[in-house]
């Protein structure tokens, strides 16, 4: 369910036209809906909310890899959502954004002693330990500080899902989390320690994962090693649930409902008397986001291969080059027509800018504008200035209003970041 709809033909982001919007700001544009965000973010509270006794006050930590924008972060802080962090540059964002630090997850495979330290003293909810040398760094860190943050370990259930075996997280080989038989001993090493106070355990399996199953699998083992650690004597109060759960990039309606995903998260943690967390990106941000851009050119060639030749490329939209992921491509102006085959392609200098092969779509002419669809998640996030393209721009919609929130730069910018070595 999003907010991008057509009005007379036109597309729209909630009530502003999203022809006059690339008149004004230009593309390519990547294009966010503020209602569309809240409405996400509502039925997962309220999902969240219905099931008190198994959930405990659950948290809600938007994955802020997902979409890190300013803007985007502080409308969802603005609703009490927390963040789910990967670096200190994360934190900061999130912070920056208004998110309160007893709301922040701080996670990653690597993270340096200095962002630990720096994560102590923001004061964040809870660090997630990823590895055994991860918590003797932290411990010493912690000691130094005389301080004894909250932790959880993330264990690797062994559970692999996803869309693309490139955003599968969960299974042993995977580089995350502690593997599932060392855990309880790291658990219990935590909890002798004084400079650390373990809550409980995290995990996260994977990334655009359509059906339940894995996602049960994963809540299933960490429920029985809460009783495991428990049995030992072992206090284990939170759960984090981590991300994943897909959407519906080929408008498919046979995907998990959010109600449907927490119910069954209730369902498996009905009884332990724990606090939940879900840290969920797509979820929430995949469909409040479009990337706009305008097609430069058609290229037919003899053989009848058409090329729609876009302004926007693989640096503003990595997904489809790195994951051979789908984005649905409309014309923002409806057009009558039989549907024309196209590669959908970008203006860079790879063969991986490639947005589709063989796409059917209404034809389309030099000048055309078209927005990619459920572009909200990993998208502006991921863009790059490749090929020296400034970097593509952001705008936040709120019903008729809407903000620049994060400038095209100039090329001047551009350049001016660079100094020139002084012997040159
Ligand atoms: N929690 C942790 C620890 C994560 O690593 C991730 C995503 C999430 C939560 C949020 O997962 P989500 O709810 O968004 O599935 N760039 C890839 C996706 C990479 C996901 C990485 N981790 C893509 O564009 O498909």
């Amino acid at each position: 369910m999003h907010h991008f709809d057509r009005i007379n033909g036109a597309l729209h982001a909630e009530g502003v036209p999203l022809e006059a919007l690339a008149e004004a700001v230009g593309t390519p544009v990547y294009v966010y809906s503020t209602a569309t965000l809240t409405r996400h973010y509502a039925l997962l509270r309220e999902a969240a909310d219905t099931h008190p006794g198994a959930l405990g006050d659950a948290l809600i930590a938007f994955a802020v890899k997902a979409n890190s924008n300013l803007s985007v972060l502080a409308t969802l802080a603005r609703l009490g959502c927390g963040a789910d962090t990967v670096s200190e540059g994360e934190i900061r964002r999130a912070l920056k954004a208004g998110v309160p630090g007893d709301r922040i997850v701080f996670s990653g495979v690597g993270k340096t002693d200095a962002e630990l330290a720096f994560a102590i003293e923001a004061g964040v909810r809870q660090i997630n330990i990823e590895s055994a040398v991860e918590l003797d760094r932290l411990i010493a860190v912690a000691a130094g500080k005389g301080a004894a943050p909250e932790i959880a370990i993330r264990v690797n259930p062994d559970v692999g899902a996803g869309g693309h075996a490139k955003i599968t997280t969960g299974g042993a080989t995977d580089k995350f989390g502690v593997p599932f038989a060392d855990a309880p001993a790291l658990y219990a090493r935590a909890a002798a320690s004084p400079h650390v106070t373990p809550l409980g355990l995290a995990c996260h399996i994977g990334s655009q994962i359509t059906t339940l199953a894995p996602l049960e699998a994963a809540f299933r083992a960490l429920k029985a090693m809460t009783l495991d650690l428990r049995a030992q004597g072992l206090a284990v109060s939170r759960l984090d649930l981590g991300g994943g759960l897909g959407v519906p990039y080929h408008g498919q309606s046979d995907l998990p409902s959010i109600a449907d995903y927490v119910a069954m998260a209730a369902r498996v943690l009905e009884g332990l008397n724990v606090e939940a967390a879900f840290e969920p990106g797509r979820l929430l941000a995949a469909n409040a986001g479009v990337l706009l851009s305008r097609v430069i050119q058609i290229n037919e060639r003899g053989d009848g291969r058409r090329f729609a030749v876009l302004d926007a490329g693989m640096n503003d939209l990595m997904r489809p080059a790195l994951y051979d992921a789908f984005h649905d491509l409309v014309p923002v102006r409806a057009r009558d027509g039989e549907p024309v085959a196209y590669d959908l392609v970008g203006p860079i200098c790879e063969s991986t800018d490639i947005f589709a092969r063989d796409r059917l779509s209404p034809p389309l002419r030099a000048g055309d504008l078209v927005a990619f669809m459920g572009a909200g998640a990993y998208g502006a996030v991921l863009a790059s200035e490749y090929n020296s393209r400034p970097l593509v721009p952001e705008v936040l919609i709120d019903g008729d209003r809407w903000a620049i929130v994060r400038g095209r730069p100039t090329y001047e910018d551009m350049l001016a970041r660079e100094p020139r070595a002084d012997w040159l």
